[in-house]
C-alpha cells in the first residue's frame, strides 16, 4: 500500500513539474520571479507571427526588444484575439512594450493592421524608437488603454487622426493611471499634429516632457476634459495661451520645471489662474526674461511688478 502511495506520489510530482514548466517561443525568454512572468522576446531571432498559443502561461507581460524594422501588418501577432481579460491576473496589468535596438538608426514600422486582436492589452509602451509613421487608427485595434506611453526615439509621422479609435480611460488594474506620456522624444515640427489627443476624452494624466515643444495651444487640450494632471517639463515654449486651461475643471496638478519662462506680466497669467482653480504648480515658475528668478503662485509672491486685482 505505502508502495503504491510512493509510486502515485512520484507521478503527482512529475505531472506537477510538467505543468508548471513555461512554453517559450523561439527567441523569447520567460522570468518568471514574479507571479506574473514577463516574456521578452528579441526583434532580431523571432520567427514572425508570434502566436499567442505559443506561449504558457499566457503573455500577460509581453516585451519585445532589440526591433529594428517592419512589425508586419497582420503578421506580428497571431491568435491573441482569443486571450480574455477574464483569465488576467489582477494583480497586473496585461502590457505590451515594443523596445527598439539603441542606435540612432533603429526604426519601428508599424501598420493599421499591425495590432490586430490586440485589445487584451492594457498598458502599451513604445521605447527609444525612430518611428516613421504613426498610420490612420494604428492603434485603434487595442480599442482602449490604462496608459499609452512613448518615450525616448523620435515620433515622426504622427498625424491629427493616427490615435483616432484608442481610449486611454481608467481600467481596472492595480495603480490605474489614465495616461498618455511622450517624453524625452524628438517630435518633429515643435508642435503636437491638430486634434492629435482628441480623442482622448476621458485621460486623466498628460505627459509631453522634453519632446521640444515650441508652442502649445489650447486647441491640443480642450477636448481632455477629465485632465487632472498635465506635465509640460523641459520644453522650448516660453509663454502659454491665456486658454490653455480653459474647459479644464479637473485640472490640479501643473508641472512645468525646466521652462525659461518669459515673464511679462501678460504671461503670468496662469500664476493668478491657478490660485482661483485650485491648481497647484509644482516647484514654481523659473522667469528667463526679463531677469532670472523664481516666482510662486501665491498671492502676493508673484512678483512685485505683477500684482493681480
Ligand atoms: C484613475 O487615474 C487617476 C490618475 O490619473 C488615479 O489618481 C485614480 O486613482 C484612478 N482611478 C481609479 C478608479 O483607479
Amino acid at each position: 500500500m505505502a508502495m503504491h502511495f510512493k509510486r502515485f506520489l512520484g507521478i503527482f510530482v512529475v505531472c506537477f513539474l510538467t505543468f508548471s514548466e513555461s512554453t517559450v517561443p523561439s527567441g523569447c525568454s520567460y522570468d518568471s520571479t514574479d507571479s506574473v512572468g514577463i516574456y521578452t522576446c528579441d526583434f532580431s531571432q523571432l520567427g514572425f507571427p508570434l502566436v499567442y498559443y505559443g506561449f504558457s502561461p499566457a503573455p500577460q507581460r509581453l516585451k519585445l526588444k532589440n526591433i529594428n524594422g517592419n512589425l508586419p501588418g497582420s503578421g506580428t501577432f497571431s491568435g491573441f484575439s482569443s486571450y480574455s481579460s477574464a483569465s488576467f491576473d489582477t494583480n497586473y496589468a496585461s502590457s505590451l512594450e515594443l523596445e527598439c535596438i539603441t542606435s540612432a538608426a533603429a526604426s519601428l514600422t508599424i501598420t493599421g493592421t499591425t495590432f490586430s486582436g490586440m485589445g487584451y492589452v492594457q498598458q502599451l509602451k513604445i521605447k527609444n524608437c525612430y518611428t516613421s509613421s504613426f498610420p490612420t487608427s494604428v492603434f485603434s485595434n487595442i480599442i482602449e488603454v490604462d496608459s499609452l506611453i512613448i518615450t525616448g526615439g523620435t515620433a515622426a509621422g504622427l498625424a491629427s487622426d493616427s490615435f483616432t479609435g484608442l481610449s486611454i480611460k481608467n481600467l481596472s488594474v492595480p495603480n490605474s493611471q489614465s495616461l498618455f506620456e511622450m517624453s524625452n522624444t524628438v517630435l518633429p515640427g515643435g508642435t503636437l499634429p491638430a486634434n492629435l489627443l482628441s480623442g482622448f476624452t476621458d485621460v486623466k494624466q498628460i505627459v509631453l516632457d522634453n519632446v521640444g515643444l515650441t508652442s502649445i495651444s489650447a486647441s491640443d487640450l480642450s477636448s481632455n476634459t477629465m485632465l487632472t494632471y498635465l506635465s509640460l517639463k523641459h520644453n522650448s515654449f516660453t509663454t502659454i495661451p491665456s486658454d490653455l486651461f480653459t474647459g479644464l475643471d479637473g485640472l490640479n496638478l501643473l508641472d512645468v520645471t525646466g521652462i525659461d519662462w518669459d515673464c511679462s506680466c501678460d504671461n503670468l497669467w496662469f500664476l493668478e489662474y491657478a490660485i482661483t482653480n485650485g491648481i497647484e504648480i509644482t516647484e514654481g515658475v523659473i522667469c528667463n526674461t526679463p531677469t532670472s528668478y523664481l516666482v510662486k503662485p501665491s498671492k502676493n509672491g508673484v512678483s512685485d511688478a505683477c500684482q493681480f486685482s
